[in-house]
């Protein structure tokens, strides 16, 4: 067995480049030295270009607050969701949102805004038009910054009078309009194509640097992940006008450590402050309870406190456009666009389950970080084979595809991840958790939590996923997290994977025939390929093109090709690895010249 802390710093060691992430991600800053910063910022840029991507502003201050590489960051790498959320919360309602013109100058900007307070971060980005998003150091600095803030006089069209921190910077002087380009840096929100990126992969020396190349080019940025948390605070303002108290969280892949840029923002509507439902009821003497209107069921109340925040976002939200109300759906939600930020959104209520799912994933991410690296990788794959989709259907989907990743990592003859049940095992009182009758106790302490040593390469692991969902009998059994073992299957569909809460559930009942044979089509061909030596080892480093490892295996795919069970069924195997070969040579020939 090995503590966490060691395991984490041998691998520490091993991830240099996420070491430089976390350590830039972290910074923080506290005035504005201009000079310092840009002279920085370019010069980190040709040393590492993710590293780039990490850094909002001011790094001359951040540099000297950069924490140690001697593993005291530790305690905050290891930080719970729930901390992590309180803060970036909090950094969010410091935060204003504010649409400017392509020419601003940055300097002058800054300047001007810095009237109103301290800032503590700013970034620009591009979306629709040129976006900052600025962090002052005190609420009181945004609530000033707002009462200076004026109504648009429009001649020929009318406006909803809803105040909020989406803001637009208007420059009435003619003088900074001869400005000549203002050289914004704008933090990237989106990614580049995924077959772009294979080119960039085939540089690489090895699967594993493939890897982790894949994972810090399309994860979410700090910036990326700080818009998340401010679009649902700018949310929460409107939900505010009837609910004071409640809080919108994000949830899903924008915070379990497996979103990739680009990827919805799933947030939560959560009354819990002001349901009622751990208020302690009085044993003696007078009291005062709330009135309140009640419903037929708890989903009632959902749907209807979503109808009417889903009408008060379509009429008065700025930004907000393409509203639709789901509340028929078996977790209902209002979805939409928010223009300013490119997210499409979702949001439901009342959904303490998913957000306990999105917990028990970002800590699977943090135990180790092959858990991201694989998760991230597969989701990858999957996307570019179109075995997952964003539009819902038959696909599998994201949330399905990492619950397998993690059976397979429970799987391994070293486990590299713990079950469900030994995390519930290892809660304390402060744990337990019941929601709906459903047990969602585990711990959150990790440093509880002891890793076996396996010391397996994420190309080993690749591999093995591939090899393992190539043969899983999966008419008959079962994926369960919970035991970390395969069960019968409780009911018939094609992949029956249990949830991990709900577990009467199955998280892939949506899953047909056809999709789930595409899938294991196309785990026989990528395992197949990784045996490969053509395509295993490296085609001559950094100037060849020649896609290899990794970059092969999202490469489109010559196999996979809608086939019925049956047909499939009938045909030998040697004419399976006959066509495989066929593919692999068809796909060395013309694409990678
Ligand atoms: P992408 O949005 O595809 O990047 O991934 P995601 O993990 O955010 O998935 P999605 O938006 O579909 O769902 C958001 C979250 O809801 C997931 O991370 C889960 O926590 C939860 N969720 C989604 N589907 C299910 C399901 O079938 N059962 C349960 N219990 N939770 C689910
Ligand atoms: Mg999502």
């Amino acid at each position: 067995m090995v503590p966490l802390a060691c395991r984490r710093q041998s691998q520490r060691m091993r991830l240099s480049a996420s070491v430089l992430t976390a350590m830039a991600s972290s910074f923080a800053v506290c005035r504005l030295h201009m000079r310092g910063r840009v002279v920085l910022v370019r010069s980190l840029q040709k040393a590492d270009t993710f590293l780039q991507r990490s850094i909002g502003t001011d790094v001359a201050a951040a540099q000297a607050e950069a924490p140690p590489r001697d593993g005291s960051d530790e305690k905050d790498g290891c930080k719970s969701l729930h901390a992590l959320q309180v803060e970036r919360q909090e950094q969010a309602e410091r935060s204003v949102l504010i649409n400017c013109q392509s020419r601003t100058n940055e300097k002058k900007f800054l300047k001007y805004l810095s009237n109103h307070g301290d800032i503590k971060k700013y970034f620009f980005y591009e979306s629709y038009g040129l976006y900052a998003v600025v962090e002052f150091a005190k609420r009181e600095n945004v609530a000033s910054l707002l009462e200076g803030a004026v109504i648009p006089s429009v001649s020929h069209e009318s406006t909803v009078p809803f105040k909020s921190r989406l803001l637009s910077l208007r420059n009435l002087s003619l003088v900074d309009l001869s400005n000549q380009q203002s050289g914004l840096q704008c933090q990237p929100q989106t990614t580049i194509p995924i077959n772009e990126f294979i080119q960039r992969l085939s540089k690489e020396e090895s699967i594993d640097q493939q890897i982790t190349s894949l994972t810090e080019a399309y994860q979410l940025t700090e910036e990326n992940s700080r818009l998340r948390f401010l679009v649902c605070s700018l949310l929460k303002d409107i939900a505010a006008a009837y609910f004071p108290e409640c809080t919108i969280k994000p949830f899903g892949s924008s915070v379990n450590g497996f979103g990739k840029l680009g990827c919805d923002l799933d947030m939560f509507l959560d009354l819990d402050g002001i349901s009622g439902r751990n208020v302690k009821m009085p044993k003696s003497g007078l009291s005062l309870e709330y009135q309140m209107k009640r419903a037929n069921s708890e989903r009632a109340v959902t749907q209807s406190i979503l109808s009417v925040i889903g009408e008060c976002v379509d009429q008065f939200g700025p930004g907000c456009v393409g509203v639709q109300k789901i509340l028929n759906a078996r977790c209902p939600l209002v979805r939409f666009a928010h223009q300013p930020s490119g997210f499409q959104c979702d949001l439901t209520a009342n959904n303490r389950v998913a957000m306990k799912s999105t917990e028990l994933l970002y800590l699977y991410g943090q135990l180790d970080p092959r858990v991201r690296s694989l998760v991230f990788t597969v989701r990858c794959w999957a996307r570019a084979h179109g075995v997952t989709s964003s539009i819902p259907g038959a696909w599998i989907s994201n949330f399905s595809l990492t619950v397998m990743v993690l059976f397979f990592l429970q799987k391994r003859s070293i486990p590299i991840i713990p079950t469900l049940d030994h995390l519930r095992d290892l809660a304390g009182p402060a744990d337990k958790s019941v929601i709906e009758g459903n047990d969602c106790t585990f711990v959150s302490d990790f440093s509880k939590i002891q890793l076996k040593s396996n010391t397996e390469t994420l190309e080993q692991l690749l591999c093995e996923f591939f090899e393992f969902y190539a043969t899983f009998p999966f008419s008959r059994m079962s994926l369960n997290i919970r035991k970390g073992k395969e069960q019968n299957k409780p009911e018939v569909a094609p992949l029956h994977i249990q949830n991990p809460f709900e577990t009467s559930l199955n998280v892939s009942k949506n899953v047909n025939a056809t999709q789930l044979d595409r899938f294991v089509a196309l785990c026989q061909e990528s395992s197949w390929l990784l045996q490969q030596r053509e395509t295993n080892t490296p085609r001559g480093g950094a100037n060849m093109t020649t896609a290899w490892g990794l970059a092969t295996l999202l490469l489109p795919s010559q196999v996979a090709g809608i086939k019925s069970r049956k047909k499939r069924r009938r045909e030998p195997a040697s004419e399976r690895i006959k066509g495989l070969l066929e593919s692999l040579k068809n796909k060395n020939q013309p694409k990678t010249g």
